[in-house]
């Protein structure tokens, strides 16, 4: 046995951990060029990323949210912006993606309005706020994607949305009034991501509808459901706040008795014509 089989270990040894040695650092630099998110690397993208969301968090939310997002109080000691420590990469897509946030002034409930940060930034921003906390993460999009949902589906969706959204949204998904100069907004214009945040993190009044409480794919059957009402005409051709048969079937009444009230009036109106025509034949 003289093969290298057969050589005793400790001869080889020196020359086989260089192998080795080397082999790990190749690994090691093809996993770093490969999988350069890690959130392990301290000087990787992820971190360069959450330093952008830090800088453009101590310009834009500072003022309200605190300079480490700890929360915030103004001149008088008044809460000017809740605690963001822990609420997750979700809540902050969903605040700044709906342009809720930045906060313009103190109000009753901050509005919608056209975002105003790039995606980039929202993510940062996003990327920044899970640094300091877990949270809910932002949901990837195969669980809101509702392109290939059943009918089934839809109807179950449906149910879940009556059982849970309703009471604020109204069945119609129209939103409604809240107390105290507050309101469940339409859901007319909402986007599957937002949809999804949205029970995800529940905003303001919205009760919070974790994964656990609500299981991803009943969340995309209620976003399935919401789409469907979005894509669907209104049935009655106006938008009567679908109260149903009852409101549709007052108005058709109304429209039609309106009608009949016209063509009588018009027959009335032509009847005497008539006669007064005919008059000079008859007499
Ligand atoms: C003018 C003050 C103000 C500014 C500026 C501001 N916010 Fe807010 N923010 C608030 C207030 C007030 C609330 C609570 C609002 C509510 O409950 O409707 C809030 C709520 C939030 C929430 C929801 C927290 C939760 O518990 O779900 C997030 C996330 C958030 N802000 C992120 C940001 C980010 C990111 C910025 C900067 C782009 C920002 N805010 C700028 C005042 C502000
Ligand atoms: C207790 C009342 C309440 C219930 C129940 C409720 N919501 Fe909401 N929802 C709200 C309020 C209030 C807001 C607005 C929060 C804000 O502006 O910060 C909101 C916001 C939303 C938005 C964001 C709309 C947008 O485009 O910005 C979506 C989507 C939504 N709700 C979906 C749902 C769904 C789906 C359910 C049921 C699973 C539900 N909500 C249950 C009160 C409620």
């Amino acid at each position: 046995m003289r093969g290298a089989r057969g050589r005793p270990m400790r001869r080889r040894g020196p020359g086989n951990l260089a192998v080795l040695a080397v082999a790990l650092v190749v690994v090691g630099l093809v996993y770093a060029v490969l999988v350069p998110g890690s959130a392990t690397g301290a000087d990787g993208p992820q971190s360069q990323q959450i330093e952008e969301g830090r800088r453009l968090f101590a310009v834009g939310c500072s003022s309200c949210h605190g300079l480490n997002a700890e929360g915030g109080t103004n001149g008088e000691g008044h809460a000017a912006g809740p605690s963001l420590i822990g609420v997750g990469a979700a809540a902050v897509d969903f605040q700044v993606g709906t342009g809720r946030m930045p906060a313009a002034q103190p109000g009753a409930q901050v509005p919608q309005k056209p975002p105003a940060y790039s995606e980039e930034e929202i993510a940062a921003l996003a990327a920044y706020v899970a640094s300091l906390a877990p949270g809910p993460a932002v949901p990837p999009s195969e669980s809101y994607d509702v392109s290939k949902v059943t009918q089934e589906e839809i109807v179950r969706g449906g149910e879940l949305f009556r059982t849970n959204c309703t009471a604020c949204h109204n069945f119609a998904g129209r939103g409604g009034a809240l107390p105290h100069g507050r309101y469940a907004p339409s859901l007319m214009d909402s986007s599957p991501r937002h949809m999804y945040q949205a029970m995800l993190t529940g905003p303001q009044q919205m009760p919070v509808f974790s994964d656990a409480v609500l299981l991803p794919e009943d969340k995309r059957a209620v976003i399935a459901y919401i789409v469907a009402l979005q894509e669907s005409e209104d049935p009655g051709g106006l938008p009567l706040g679908r109260l149903g048969p009852v409101s549709e079937g007052l108005w058709g009444w109304l429209a039609g008795i309106g009608l009949l009230v016209l063509v009588a009036v018009w027959i009335g109106a032509k009847v005497p014509r008539t006669g007064r025509g005919r008059s000079p034949r008859g007499e």
